[in-house]
């Protein structure tokens, strides 16, 4: 399984990154919007990211015709080989996915919330579809259901588009979206943090080094 950041922060996406654990990043206008305060730009954070991550990293369009996904898909990708552009799971999104497949440009199907959703991007050609977890349980629908839902219906058929379980807000959808086989989940830095918390390594380590204090530093040479 991959784990991608949810997140268009620098400090965050090279912290990441520098635990070994991060396989790609994905944004969103919201997560852009938070880092362009001030003078930054566009441009210049986006080309930072993609320094800094050898994998995936996805950019969403923000047009709603075709055309215009298209000509926008095409600058983004200009940026860098491993771009992923992020399309709205539309009417005029399935006709964009269609010719950027055509056009080799790797895409990731965003806000996907029903498994039929899922499989009309798939069959438009989206490289990723992103069924967006935690929004569905903000509205009492189970998420994870979606993913398992999903899982199901792609292994049916052979259908190779990779499940990116989104809007993730805690470890247990990690958890659970593993295991229930998404191909990539995409969090938060907080959410990614919590991965490696359990109590009982903290209170394991201290022990170890409290009785290593105990040893008469002469026994200790090496
Ligand atoms: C995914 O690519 C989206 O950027 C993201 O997961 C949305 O999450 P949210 O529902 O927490 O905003």
């Amino acid at each position: 399984m991959k784990f991608f950041l949810d997140t268009a922060n620098i400090a965050e996406i090279e912290e990441g990154v520098s635990w070994g654990c991060v396989d790609g990043i994905t944004t969103n206008p919201t997560l852009i919007s938070k880092e362009l305060a001030g003078n930054a730009n566009f441009k210049t954070l986006v080309k930072k990211i993609l320094d800094i991550v050898d994998g995936p990293v996805s950019l969403e369009v923000t047009s709603l015709s075709a055309d215009g996904m298209i000509e926008e898909a095409n600058r983004l990708k200009k940026l860098g080989n491993n771009v992923v552009v992020k399309i709205p799971t539309t009417i005029e999104g399935l006709k964009a996915l269609k010719v950027l497949k055509e056009q080799k440009i790797e895409t990731n199907a965003t806000l996907v919330f029903s498994l039929n959703q899922a499989l009309m991007v798939a069959k438009a050609g989206a490289t990723y579809a992103s069924p967006f977890i935690g929004r569905l349980d903000d509205i009492s629908e189970d998420g994870m259901n979606l993913i398992e839902d999903i899982r199901e219906v792609y292994d049916n058929y052979g259908i190779e588009t990779k499940i990116l379980a989104a809007s993730i807000r805690h470890p247990v959808h990690v958890r659970d979206a593993a295991l229930i086989g998404a191909d990539v989940a995409t969090m938060p830095f907080d959410v990614f943090k919590k991965l490696m918390n359990h109590p009982k390594t903290d209170e394991g380590l201290k022990r170890f080094l409290d009785d290593w204090k105990k040893i008469d530093k002469k026994k200790l040479m090496f």
